[in-house]
């Protein structure tokens, strides 16, 4: 592994909340009469709870004060946390563990870099908060994806530089918040084609040279 230190993003790429993100949003637009669908999804990934209903409300008929996007986020993200519940150990997404243990054998440091504020409850359910040897999330960070800042303070956590970091991403918004944080980047799914380093799974991490 060329990279000493790994930042993985959480939401679709440790584990698959990524689609109960989706079925939140879906929930709230269905109730809204707003057209939504994955393809609009997809640019949400990454995206804090606000910008993420801030997208979804363009499609609206209607313009909605701010009061009203305060309500629909918190109702989005009790949606959410619902889903949580029966989210189990099952649900880390292929090779995760595999590969986690293997970067930790080889003395790599592993950290999550994550925009959502649900990070802490996700990791305990999972029974992976000890996993890691850093956590900065969306509950100690101004701006989200695609600024830098959750992945330079995983980086600071661990006392790396940034260009000794690889970033390990679902989203495109991760990518490029990866790359102005001077950080080099591995994608899956959509964020694969602008990553340098396109992967199918999680365990072509082992692969990088
Ligand atoms: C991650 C997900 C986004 C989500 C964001 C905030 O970045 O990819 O889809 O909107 O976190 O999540 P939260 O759990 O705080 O609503
Ligand atoms: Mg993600």
């Amino acid at each position: 592994m060329k990279y000493q230190n790994v930042i993985f993003d959480l939401d679709g790429v440790l584990v698959s909340t990524d689609e109960y993100h989706y079925q939140a949003w879906k929930r709230i637009a269905d109730e809204e009469h707003i057209p939504f669908d994955r393809e609009t999804n997809n640019k949400l990934r990454g995206i804090s709870r606000m910008a993420s209903l801030e997208i979804i409300l363009q499609k609206a008929g209607r313009t909605y004060s701010q009061e009203e996007k305060e309500a629909l986020a918190a109702k989005k993200n009790t949606y959410y946390r619902e889903s949580l519940k029966n989210l189990q150990a099952e649900d880390t997404l292929p090779g995760v563990r595999e590969t986690l243990a293997s970067l930790r054998k080889q003395g790599v440091k592993i950290a999550v870099g994550s925009s959502s504020r649900n990070t802490m409850t996700i990791l305990a359910q999972l029974g992976m908060t000890d996993a890691f040897d850093a956590i900065a999330d969306g509950t100690e960070i101004t701006h989200s994806k695609p600024d830098p800042e959750v992945f330079l303070l995983a980086a600071e956590k661990i006392g790396a530089a940034p260009s000794d970091c690889l970033v390990v991403e679902d989203a495109k918004a991760g990518i490029e918040a990866g790359h102005r944080g001077g950080m080099k980047t591995a994608g899956i799914g959509e964020a694969a084609s602008v990553a340098d380093y396109p992967l199918h799974g999680i365990g072509e991490l082992l692969q990088i040279a």
